[in-house]
Formats: structure tokens, C-alpha cells, sequence
């Protein structure tokens, strides 16, 4: 059995549709100074006609799976983190296993809110590492501007599109995902959630006459809970993977809002300028976002292989996560994982087992 999970392949998509601050100044009484002063964000990206979460996911997918050097009939598992599916069912992860002909892979959906990312990476490097599969492709994914209620300023403002997407290798050396929390307190669920549409309050012309299946927060309460919760994730995280927070090259956190970002940064005395932050020109992408950070992270330079990387996000649930792994990059640039490589892992996992201890 492999020993542990490596990303090999990244990539993300945004819409190419901008909406600026200006342009909400004028669909709701808002103002770029207070969106600025508030959140950090200046402008976001929403999804065009015929784009769903599941396309974009698709865009994203092919970039990782181009950098990983893999086809979609390699993949032996797709995972899609996101709290707006294209469907109820089926999948948003089954449309794009279909898409990307991963014909030999199981799919399914993980729906954390804006944790769902980090959800899925754990749960994939448990598989991983359970020997279950050999690899897998996760997917962080959102139309959120669809679920949104564009005339309640409080929240169309705060989130955008886009998707990101990791492919997840099996390996024997050191590098790779070192450490996954997962936390989740139900009992504050209704701070943040779309009440109407699910078995509880199925959709009817009432719900939507009334709105309420759109997005609603508190948003006062949510702030307060996501900066102890992301501090302490990020700590726990720390800490079982044998590290202290000087190890860590970069903080990779989930785009909510810049003022919850600086506050968990100052709650673990980290230092700002090794914090990753794009949240101006994307807003809040829930699931999606930290794998469309980690992957401009990268592009930028900002990320670089043997770097000790933290991932950490908060969502609606409440759900909270963290994860510590050190990034190894695409292979080579030059290769692709052969299937020499992928045998001869096997024959070390006989050989391990057969040694005499
Ligand atoms: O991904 C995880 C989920 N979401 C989050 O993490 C979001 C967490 N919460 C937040 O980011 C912040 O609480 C917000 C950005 C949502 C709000 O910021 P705030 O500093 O907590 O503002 P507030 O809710 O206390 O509102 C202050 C004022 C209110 O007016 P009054 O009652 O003081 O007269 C709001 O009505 O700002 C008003 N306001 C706005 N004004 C202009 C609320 N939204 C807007 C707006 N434009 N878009």
C-alpha cells in the first residue's frame, strides 16, 4: 500500500464574465467603498449562459489532468466538494466523470460548503492510502451566483464562480499531503444555508415566491466563528503533521472575506506576506477557492516544490478543516506517471511486505 498522497496535477476555470463593484452599485444600495473596506473584494467572476458548476468543473479537470500527464481512462476515482450541484442527482461528480471519459472511476459528491475541498482531499488520501485506489481527481466547484438573491445586498455582494481541480497520486516518498482535520458543528446551521429545494422544504411556487432558495447568513455570527475556527483547524493541522507554524512556507486559506483572512493571521501570529490572497478579483467562491488560489499560487511563482503548504477553510454546517502537505508539483514537466511506475510501486509494496521485519 502507498504510503501516502502526492498532487500531481492542478488546474482551475473562472467564467470570463466580471462583475465589478461598480457594476453592483448598480443592482443593489451598495458602494465599492464599503464591498472594499469590508470584504477586500473588488470585483468576481459569474458563471455565463451554459455554464454550470459541472462545465466548469470539466475546464478545470482537463488542466489538472494535462499537468499530471493523465488521460480521463487513468482516473480511478472523481470527487466534486460544492454546495450548488448542476442537479439534487444526480452527481455533479457522475457528469464529469462522463465528460472526461474517466470510464473505470467511482463518482460521487461531497457537500461541506466552502470546506467541501478540503473534504474531498481527505477523503481521497484516505482512499489512497487505504489502497482502495491508485489515484484521484478532486474537484472543488460553484455557481453560487445562481443560488444568490441579487436584490439582498448583505449577500450578493460577497461570492463569485469558478472551479478548481487536484489530481491525487499514490506514493512511496515523502512528500504529499501530511496532515487532514475535519470539524463540523450542525447546531449552527442555520446561520448560513438555503433553506428551500431539499426534502425539508421542497421547492413549491410559495419557496420561491418568498425567496427562500436563495442563500441567507448572518453574517456578524459566521465572522466571528471562522476566525477561531480556521486559527485552531490550522493549528491541529500543524501539529499532526510533526510541524510547527515556522515550517510552513504558505497559507493557503479559504477566500471569505480579507478581514477573516488577516484575523486568522494575526490570531496564529503568522506572518501576512505568507498568506496567499486573490479574494479582490474572485470574491467568495466557497469550495472552489482554495483550489483556484493554490493554482495561481503556483503560476506565480508563490508556490514551489519542497514548500510546506496549509490549506485551511470554513464553511456553512458549520463545517472547518485544515490540511499541511508538501508540495511536489507536476512530474518533471517532461513525463508522464508510466505504467512501468506504476507497476513498479507495486512490486515495493510486495517487497515491503515480504521483508522479513
Ligand atoms: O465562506 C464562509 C461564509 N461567509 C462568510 O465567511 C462571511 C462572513 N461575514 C462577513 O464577511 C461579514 O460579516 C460581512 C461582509 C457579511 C458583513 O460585514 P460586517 O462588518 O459584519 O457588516 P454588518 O453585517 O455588521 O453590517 C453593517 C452595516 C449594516 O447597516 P446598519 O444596520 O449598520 O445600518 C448593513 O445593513 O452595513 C450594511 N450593509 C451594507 N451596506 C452597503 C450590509 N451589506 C451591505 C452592502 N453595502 N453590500
Amino acid at each position: 500500500m502507498a504510503k501516502n498522497a502526492v498532487i500531481t496535477g492542478w488546474g482551475c476555470y473562472t467564467p470570463s464574465r466580471v462583475l465589478t463593484n461598480a457594476d453592483l452599485e448598480r443592482i443593489v444600495d451598495t458602494s465599492d467603498e464599503w464591498i472594499t473596506s469590508r470584504t477586500g473584494i473588488k470585483e468576481r467572476r459569474i458563471a455565463g449562459d451554459g455554464e454550470t458548476t459541472s462545465t466548469m468543473s470539466v475546464r478545470a479537470a482537463r488542466a489538472a489532468l494535462e499537468k499530471a500527464h493523465m488521460r480521463g481512462q487513468d482516473i480511478q476515482q472523481v470527487i466534486v466538494g460544492t454546495a450548488s450541484p448542476d442537479y439534487l442527482f444526480p452527481a455533479t461528480a457522475c457528469l464529469v466523470q462522463s465528460e472526461i471519459g474517466a470510464t473505470r472511476a467511482g463518482a460521487f459528491d461531497v457537500e461541506a460548503a466552502c470546506t467541501s475541498f478540503i473534504s474531498a482531499l481527505a477523503i481521497a488520501r484516505a482512499m489512497i492510502v487505504a489502497g482502495m485506489i491508485e489515484n484521484a481527481l478532486v474537484i472543488g466547484a460553484e455557481t453560487l451566483s445562481r443560488l444568490l438573491n441579487w436584490k439582498d445586498r448583505t449577500t450578493c455582494v460577497l461570492f463569485g464562480d469558478g472551479a478548481g481541480a487536484a489530481v491525487l497520486e499514490a506514493t512511496n516518498a515523502s512528500v504529499g499531503i501530511e496532515s487532514t482535520v475535519l470539524h463540523g458543528d450542525g447546531s449552527k446551521g442555520e446561520l448560513l444555508m438555503v433553506p428551500a429545494g431539499g426534502s425539508k422544504i421542497p421547492a413549491t411556487a410559495d419557496t420561491v415566491e418568498r425567496g427562500l432558495h436563495f442563500i441567507t447568513m448572518a453574517g456578524g455570527e459566521v465572522f466571528k466563528l471562522a476566525v477561531k475556527s480556521m486559527a485552531d483547524a490550522a493549528e491541529e493541522a500543524i501539529a499532526e503533521a510533526g510541524l510547527t507554524l515556522d515550517d510552513i512556507d504558505i497559507m493557503i486559506p479559504h477566500q471569505a472575506n480579507l478581514r477573516i483572512i488577516e484575523g486568522v493571521g494575526k490570531r496564529l501570529h503568522f506572518p501576512p506576506e505568507k498568506v496567499f490572497v486573490n479574494i479582490q478579483r474572485y470574491g467568495n467562491t466557497s469550495a472552489a477557492s482554495i483550489p483556484i488560489a493554490m493554482c495561481e499560487a503556483e503560476s506565480t511563482g508563490r508556490l514551489r516544490r519542497g514548500d510546506k503548504v496549509l490549506l485551511v477553510a470554513f464553511g456553512g454546517g458549520f463545517t472547518w478543516g485544515a490540511s499541511v502537505l508538501e508540495w511536489f508539483g507536476a512530474h518533471d514537466g517532461l513525463r508522464p506517471p508510466s505504467r512501468l511506475e506504476r507497476a513498479s510501486r507495486v512490486l515495493e509494496d510486495v517487497v515491503e511486505r515480504v521483508r522479513p521485519s
